[in-house]
């Protein structure tokens, strides 16, 4: 079982004085090298995606991708949602397979920040997803030399921390106490004082942006003071920059597949020693055996119609896959009719809900009630509906066997 609910896997790390990688990929050979790297120290981690780097990807077709490597490997692995912007941009992440968002509303003024957090909160509960929020702002942009966007860099309050976490219900935070995204020239003047004191008042797993380049003694310090989450890019960006320059100097007339030779092993390097470093190496079996699997539900409906011929069912089914498709936590919506006419029951709703938590939000949902009374109850009477979770959902075996990682 391969995805695990994020909130434990960062527990255990919280309480186990470790922290767990968000890597963010920005296409296959990262995810892949990712992936290679977790298998080959047994390490949990979290397969991030930015917000802010969708101009390089599709993040639907990403998704994909990165939800199948997820269910197909051995280790424990969540998907997350990184610097999320809006209620939207949260909602479309959890039906597309997210299975943590943040909420990035850290430029906002204090109150507006939780008012945009709670909101997201509200909502992903609601299909069981955590959320991390961010009090503070951490400068720079991931990928580039951190001088050229400084920003204004804001230091995290613990008194104001406090009070955002239990406003907002976040779990876990993702603090500003030096660190810069980017590349840097020297090591920033980390505040480890404000930091314990963070972790004082909040009790929360705290996560950290802008890991590339931190000492490896800053590193022990910051999971020392309660940091479960250590958030990393550009490192593995500029090694991947730095294969490609070394293949394209070996063979300038290589076309792509020349200049991306050994790209993946370079980053399963950096990302090993990472996990090494950050102490989550050797602890995917305890995170294993703890941590609830994430697996989703189907809502399975079955029902004859009534007074309507097929044009208008098939009608109905076209409006309600638009209409439920939207709401939270609903990955996918099937419907169908029986291929034998000599079915007990000629129609179905298969609707994927990413969690358990779904099926009461689903059943609240303005959208569903309306939709459910107005076009659908009346001519469907004559229905079964029951909700199944996912056994053996996930794909190990095939990929297990053969031998991709590891
Ligand atoms: P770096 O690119 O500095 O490693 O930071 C990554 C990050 O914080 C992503 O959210």
């Amino acid at each position: 079982m391969a995805l695990v609910y994020m909130g434990d896997m960062l527990n255990h790390a919280y309480r186990n004085q470790y922290a767990v990688g968000g890597f963010d990929l920005v296409n296959l050979e990262f995810l892949d090298a990712i992936l290679q790297a977790g298998e080959r120290c047994r390490s949990p981690l979290i397969l991030s995606l930015a917000e802010s780097h969708f101009e390089y990807f599709d993040f639907e077709i990403a998704m994909a991708a990165t939800e199948r490597a997820a269910r197909r490997a051995s280790i424990p692995v969540a998907i997350h949602l990184d610097h999320g912007s809006s209620l939207e941009s949260a909602i479309r992440a959890i039906n597309l397979g997210c299975s943590g968002v943040m909420v990035d509303a850290s430029e906002e003024p204090f109150e507006e920040n939780i008012a945009r957090t709670h909101e997201v909160v509200q909502m992903a509960h609601g299909c069981g997803v955590p959320v991390e929020g961010e009090l503070g702002y951490v400068a720079g942009v991931e990928g580039e030399d951190a001088e050229k966007h400084p920003g204004e860099v804001r230091y995290t309050s613990p008194g104001e921390a406090r009070e955002y976490a239990d406003r907002t219900g976040v779990d876990c935070l993702a603090v500003s106490v030096g660190t810069v995204h980017g590349r840097m020239r020297s090591q920033p003047n980390l505040d480890f004082d404000r930091l314990a004191k963070i972790n004082e008042a909040l009790q929360l797993p705290l996560v950290i942006h802008g890991g590339t380049g931190l000492s490896d003694e800053s590193f022990r310090r910051l999971i020392t003071n309660g940091v479960a989450k250590i958030n990393y890019y550009t490192a593995l960006n500029d090694a991947a920059g730095a294969r490609i320059r070394a293949n394209a100097e070996n063979d300038p007339k290589g076309g792509y597949t020349s200049m991306v030779k050994g790209v993946r092993s370079a980053m399963a390097e950096e990302v090993k020693r990472c996990m090494e470093l950050w102490g989550s190496a050797g602890k995917a079996d305890a995170v294993l055996a703890e941590g609830r699997p994430w697996r989703p539900v189907e809502h399975t409906i079955i029902y004859n119609v009534s007074g309507v011929d097929d044009r208008q069912v098939e009608a109905m089914m076209a409006r309600g896959r638009e209409v439920l498709a939207k709401i939270p936590g609903v990955r996918r919506v099937f419907t169908g009719w029986a291929v034998n006419d000599n079915t007990q029951y000629r129609f179905c709703w298969l609707v994927q809900f990413a969690h358990e938590n779904v099926i009461e939000t689903y059943r609240n949902d303005p959208e569903h009630v309306a939709f459910a009374n107005e076009y659908f109850r009346p001519i469907a009477g004559d229905r079964i509906s029951v909700d199944y979770v996912g056994i053996g959902y996930d794909i190990t075996e095939v990929g297990r066997a053969r031998g991709q990682y590891g």
